[in-house]
């Protein structure tokens, strides 16, 4: 960069550059208005002994979750997904997006935004109906499956920027056998099937000790409609 001016009385000010800016701070201050906490319980609960009774119908059309760490028995079926269809060859939902648009075989980068249309998992479970309070905020949602071993390692999932557009909702069938840690801090006192709104800007990670182990791994999109439903539905 050049050597210049410094004199505050010669600076050339563009304020709509400077408003721009404006969006990034007040869409942070936002975000952590609502994300005060790891999880913060949301008033949805699914009923599990329904739940693990209903999904077994769909056992057979599990996928595995993405394909860069296949050592794992992790799984996923997709709630609301790119074209709504679960028969698919591919099902890009049930996978982590970066490691899908780090991929070379395509040049459109898809985010969670992007994916809109609800299969059938999501109309044909009746333990899904608790979500139809939400429905018209869901973005990319899927159910996901841990066995034994299962985990994603430390990570971060989203950052409180304008242009990342979804919150996450986090939920489980149960609060045993599963290890969860956020900044250091270990996730207690889980309650199964109740949905939590999640903070993934904090690095976090999971493993699961046991089999069948369900994740609820919902999205939303990030709309202030969205912002203001959740801030009335904490409990
Ligand atoms: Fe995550």
């Amino acid at each position: 960069m050049e050597i210049v001016d410094i004199s505050p009385e010669n600076f050339v000010y563009d304020y709509d550059i400077i408003n721009n800016d404006k969006d990034h701070f007040d869409y942070y201050k936002k975000y952590y208005n609502l994300h005060t906490e790891f999880l913060r319980p949301l008033n949805i609960k699914i009923d599990i002994n329904l739940f693990e009774k209903e999904i077994k119908q769909y056992h057979t059309k599990f996928r595995r979750w993405g394909d860069n760490r296949n050592h794992l028995p992790r799984y996923g079926i997709s709630l609301v997904n790119y074209d709504g269809n679960i028969d698919g060859k591919y099902d890009i939902a049930c996978g982590p997006l970066d490691q899908y648009n780090s991929g070379k075989h395509h040049t459109e980068h898809l985010w969670d935004d992007a994916f809109t249309k609800k299969t059938e998992v999501f109309y044909n479970l009746q333990s899904m109906r608790p979500l139809d309070c939400i429905k018209n905020f869901l973005v990319r949602s899927t159910i996901n499956l841990k066995h034994k071993h299962g985990n994603f390692v430390p990570h971060f999932d989203t950052m409180p920027k304008p242009n990342i557009q979804n919150l996450r909702l986090w939920g489980s069938n149960t609060s045993k056998g599963i290890e969860y840690k956020f900044l250091g801090n270990t996730v207690i006192d889980i309650e199964p099937g109740r949905l939590y709104l999640i903070d993934t800007t904090q690095w976090h990670y999971i493993i699961s000790h046991k089999d069948w182990v369900y994740t609820f791994f919902i999205a939303l999109n990030n709309s202030q409609e969205t912002f203001d439903w959740l801030k009335n539905n904490l409990i």
